[in-house]
């Protein structure tokens, strides 16, 4: 071990050292402390944190806010196109009208319980308030890209005044810039209009890669739901959704060559995905700017392929007798035909240029087990079954078609498997930042996800978990080839969630390594200002509500008016054109802004935990 190498891994214990004792001081913040001395300190009414209003997540690159505002009018505001158009522009228009149109209805609810008392209307006079928002202008300066991709362009600029404009060259950044152009509104207080403030922004992904993991195969999760994810993720600007689809325990996808694979190893006839729903799922995340990672993990992971196709499978012996079935067995040549035939379907289906082979935890003892597969490892001079275990992804690489590059779990790496150099290797191990090193020096690309695996609960609001880490910080920039660490993933394994809990538990949770992963490094900006972070958070969970993306809450007490009205509002039945927002039956220019209206004059006095104890240096 070089000098360097013990001092990379002495950081990374202070690191270590650091994030817990921050996090201790988080847990340990006025909430805690002050429920050991209830008797004395009185209880403050109110939310934990009180949320911010129309700030973004993730936190734009450079922005600048001003004090002048406009209101929302569901008559008046439209959108139009001023350079290249496409389907996915179009489709972008009609979902972000509606999503304002339904954030526009809370206002009409509220207004409608207000109806009776008729209370004197009042023009809103304070001298930064400039009037009725007409319109933004999408100028999008490149022609349409078809599916979004590893080098994808995601910048944009936006700049928010009575004919806002907003710019770039990739409908990518386009997408992005519509959905941070649709978080800066806000509700004035008492819920009288919605309004927005001038802003200037200009926006970019700090890591091209920003990826959720899901697992269909411990439990099942509907398309319905694995579309609510892609909303959401959109909401988070993700742009990868790495779909874990087949492990041990069953086997969803739905082959056309080998049928039998899901007839046999799904869970039920109804627990599947056919080719006509990855094709939905494929299109609507790609109008979302999000790739579809496909994932058929081999050799490990591999027991529901053997309900039909026992045979691929290795037999575990113990006292000389077959106890069960392992991995696949890397002898035989069906093995490898299967995968190869099913593999080339599966890269006709998903358009994406990478496909994730897996390659982690396998059984390798099952495999020196078996008397066959030691004979076999004599004859091709194998000396231990890691070796085994690189024969056989050797063997398994050249069966992807050459479209495709192959991304692999970092077993397959550390058990010195020559990988073709545009391979990607993920890390999710414990160890990860120390092994990032070894791979980044192979010079391969690294995603990052040991410290997202969202399956590890915390107490309180855990999203702080998963914001103090960030992979690019902890390595030396003069050492490291750092954009070689092309982002991370959010890991969401699915032992204990299914469509009861699966989207609550993601959310926000994964939004915080979506900030990591999008937003600028930022030394003023770090878990420090914690509470200005939680009310970001209180702001961005309340607006996901209001999406109809359930997430839980983010950090203790808390409310969100409106958070049903994606469920409940089809009323006002507002007609709008694919550029237009239409006119509204209940806008009438009588209701104008009140803005000294205040339901809740009883202001929740900020809570501020001990964040000032925390250093800045995580
Ligand atoms: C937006 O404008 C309002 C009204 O002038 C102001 O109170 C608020 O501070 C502004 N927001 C930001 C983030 O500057
Ligand atoms: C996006 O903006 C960043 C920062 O200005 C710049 O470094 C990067 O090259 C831009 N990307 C593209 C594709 O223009
Ligand atoms: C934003 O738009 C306003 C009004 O059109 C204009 O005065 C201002 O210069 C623009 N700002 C930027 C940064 O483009
Ligand atoms: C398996 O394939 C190898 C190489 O293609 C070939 O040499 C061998 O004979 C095959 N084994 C069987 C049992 O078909
Ligand atoms: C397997 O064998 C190779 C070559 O002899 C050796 O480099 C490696 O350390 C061995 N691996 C294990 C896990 O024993
Ligand atoms: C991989 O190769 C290195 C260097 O030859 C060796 O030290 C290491 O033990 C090997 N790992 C395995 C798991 O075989
Ligand atoms: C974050 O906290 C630091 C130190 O408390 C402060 O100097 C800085 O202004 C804060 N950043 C923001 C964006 O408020």
């Amino acid at each position: 071990m070089s000098l360097l190498r013990i001092i990379l891994v002495i950081l990374n214990l202070v690191c270590i050292a650091i994030v817990l004792y921050l996090l201790s001081n988080y847990l340990m913040s006025d909430d805690n402390k002050q429920s050991e001395s209830l008797t004395i300190v009185k209880l403050k009414p109110g939310q934990l944190y009180p949320p911010t209003e129309g700030e973004v997540w993730p936190k734009p690159q450079q922005q600048i806010t001003e004090q002048t505002y406009f209101k929302l009018s569901p008559s008046v505001f439209k959108f139009t196109e001023k350079g290249e158009t496409c389907e996915i522009l179009k489709n972008a228009i009609e979902r972000y009208a509606t999503v304002l149109r339904r954030l526009h209805n809370i206002v009409w609810i509220n207004l409608k319980k207000t109806w009776k008392h008729a209370e004197p209307r009042q023009v809103d006079t304070n001298p930064d308030f400039k009037g009725t928002l007409e319109e933004l202008q999408i100028n999008l300066r490149r022609p349409c890209e078809d599916y979004p991709h590893m080098d994808m362009d995601e910048n944009y600029s936006l700049n928010v005044s009575a004919v806002s404009s907003l710019t770039s060259d990739s409908i990518w950044g386009i997408l992005r810039g519509m959905e941070t152009f649709a978080q800066l509104f806000y509700l004035c207080k008492g819920y009288k209009d919605v309004l927005i403030n001038s802003t200037q922004i200009v926006d970019f992904p700090r890591y091209t890669y920003r990826g959720l993991l899901i697992d269909t195969s411990r439990h099942y999760l509907s398309v319905a739901n694995i579309l609510k994810t892609l909303d959401a993720m959109e909401m988070n600007k993700m742009n990868v959704l790495h779909w874990h689809i087949v492990d041990d325990q069953s086997f969803p996808y739905q082959s056309e060559k080998f049928p039998k694979l899901s007839e046999q190893g799904a869970y039920d006839s109804s627990m599947i995905y056919t080719k006509a729903n990855i094709n939905k799922i494929v299109k609507y995340a790609r109008d979302r700017g999000i790739r579809i990672l496909p994932e058929f993990d081999v050799p490990g992971h591999t027991k529901s392929w053997g309900s039909a196709y026992p045979g691929i499978l290795t037999e575990c012996y113990k006292s000389g007798k077959v106890v069960g079935l392992g991995p696949m067995d890397p002898t035989k040549n069906i093995t490898y035909k299967l995968i190869g035939e099913l593999f080339h379907e599966v890269q006709e289906l998903f358009p994406d240029k990478y496909f994730h082979l897996g390659g982690d935890e396998v059984a390798l003892n099952c495999w020196t087990s078996n008397p066959e597969i030691q004979k076999f490892m004599d004859n091709h001079k194998l000396t231990n079954n890691s070796e085994l275990h690189a024969y056989f992804m050797t063997k398994v690489l050249p069966l992807l078609d050459q479209k495709s590059k192959p991304i692999v779990w970092q077993e397959v790496f550390f058990n010195n498997v020559t990988l073709p150099s545009d391979a990607i290797v993920q890390v999710w191990h414990p160890s990860g930042p120390k092994d990032m090193i070894a791979i980044l020096s192979k010079r391969h690309k690294v995603i990052y996800s040991s410290s997202w695996y969202l399956d590890q609960l915390h107490n309180g609001g855990d999203w702080v978990y998963f914001y103090v880490f960030d992979p690019r910080r902890i390595l030396d920039s003069k050492l490291y080839k750092l954009e070689d660490i092309v982002g991370g993933e959010a890991c969401m394994w699915g032992e204990l969630v299914d469509d009861t809990n699966f989207i609550a538990r993601v959310w926000p949770r994964a939004s915080a390594a979506a900030e990591v992963l999008w937003s600028a490094l930022d030394p003023q900006y770090t878990i420090s200002n914690g509470s200005q972070i939680a009310s970001r958070l209180e702001e961005h969970v309340c607006r996901m509500n209001r999406r109809g993306v359930r997430a839980q809450p983010a950090n203790g007490p808390s409310a969100c008016v409106g958070r049903n009205i994606w469920l409940t509002s089809s009323f006002g039945s507002i007609n709008f054109e694919s550029s237009s927002f239409g006119s509204s039956s209940f806008e009438t220019s009588s209701f104008e802004v009140q803005n000294q209206f205040d339901v809740t004059s009883k202001e929740p006095p900020p809570r501020i935990p001990n964040f000032k104890l925390i250093a800045g240096h995580i």
